[in-house]
């Protein structure tokens, strides 16, 4: 059993990540890390006999564990990933990995040196609807994929629990963009994994309500070596909707939140993919491969370079826009 620690027990930690851990026969949640009171008492009422702290020197000090998982916001990812690395404990860490790609070399040395895994939360490609788009592609349903289009519409951003900073998202110094780092990075990550190659060339352009706030309006293409990837992200829709297009040499899969249509096949699932924000069945499906990369953290290089490419992708539209 591998016995983690939980740095930030906000929404998506209380309600994506906690519910998962509870069930898990192969990890236990034994500490809780929070720098406010109000968050560490949430945590010691959710979950029973978990011990809290507020810094990560006190963690040290008072519990042995072997991995954090991280879900602080994300401009405070870089400093605990680094602190945990430093003190021999493997990283999971949420969306957005990291803000800054020179912070990102920093952990790729440390990790490396210290033989620990750093591994991203890509919870999306663990989506039951999102797998078996997934699944139909790699047999060939489609034939070779030669387009992808996400859209992802909010009429709002997510609420948090931050007691101090109450509407962190809109706030660029600690959120590092808006809705392009918030839900585009799942994006990029699912058209890399469908397309499985790099993008080549990176075009966007945002929306933002005005010169110095966050953008609440997102277009990306990414153009792959075999086709194209077109991404439309908002937080000011009308209606809350994820669709899903894989483009193939012959056929497509269609996802409209629950439902997937490829040919004359329709699957109706359990829950959309815009039902709730924080996943917690996604999280469960991907927990086993997260720990079994903790067991062998020289397997982790693939994902680690998938969340170095969001970064750089999502740097490359900032820049241009
Ligand atoms: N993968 C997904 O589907 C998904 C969904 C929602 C959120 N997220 C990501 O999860 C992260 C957290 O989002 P959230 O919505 O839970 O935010 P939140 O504001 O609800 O929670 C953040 C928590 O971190 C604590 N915190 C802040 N700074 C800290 C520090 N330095 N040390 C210890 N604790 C600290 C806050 O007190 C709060 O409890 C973000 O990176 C977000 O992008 C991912």
């Amino acid at each position: 059993m591998l016995r983690g620690a939980i740095i930030g027990f906000g929404e998506v930690a209380r309600n994506g990540h906690w519910p998962a851990y509870a069930n898990s026969r192969e990890a236990k949640i034994v500490a809780v890390v929070d720098r406010t009171e109000e968050r560490r008492k949430a945590a010691r009422e959710s979950l029973s006999g978990v011990a809290t702290f507020a810094t990560i020197e006190e963690l040290a000090a008072g519990a042995e564990i072997d991995f954090v998982d991280i879900c602080t916001p994300p401009a405070l990812h870089g400093e605990p990933m680094l602190d945990a690395l430093a003190r021999g404990w493997n990283v999971l860490c949420e969306k957005p990995l990291l803000l800054d790609l020179v912070e990102l070399e920093k952990v790729r040395s440390l990790a490396r040196a210290a033989g620990r895994a750093v591994v991203p939360v890509h919870n999306w490609k663990y989506a039951p609807i999102v797998r078996r788009a997934t699944e139909m592609l790699g047999a060939g349903v489609i034939g070779a994929l030669r387009g992808v289009e996400i859209e992802t519409l909010r009429v709002r951003d997510c609420a948090v629990a931050d007691p101090d900073h109450p509407n962190w998202r809109r706030d660029p110094a600690i959120s590092g963009g808006g809705v392009l780092m918030d839900h585009g990075w799942h994006a990029i990550y699912l058209a890399h994994h469908w397309f499985g190659e790099e993008p080549l060339e990176v075009r966007a352009s945002l929306h933002r309500p005005s010169a110095n706030e966050v953008e609440d309006e997102a277009t990306l293409n990414l153009i792959f070596p075999s086709g194209q990837a077109k991404i439309f992200l908002t937080w000011r829709a009308e209606v809350r909707r994820n669709t899903m297009r894989l483009i193939g040499e012959r056929g497509e899969i269609a996802i409209n939140d629950d439902t997937l249509k490829a040919g004359a096949e329709t699957i109706q699932f359990e829950s959309a993919l815009s039902a709730g924000s924080h996943h917690a069945d996604w999280f469960a499906a991907m927990l086993p491969d997260v720990l079994a990369r903790f067991r062998s953290p020289e397997t982790t290089q693939a994902s680690f370079e998938e969340a170095a490419l969001c970064l750089s992708a999502i740097r490359r539209a900032y820049q241009m826009a």
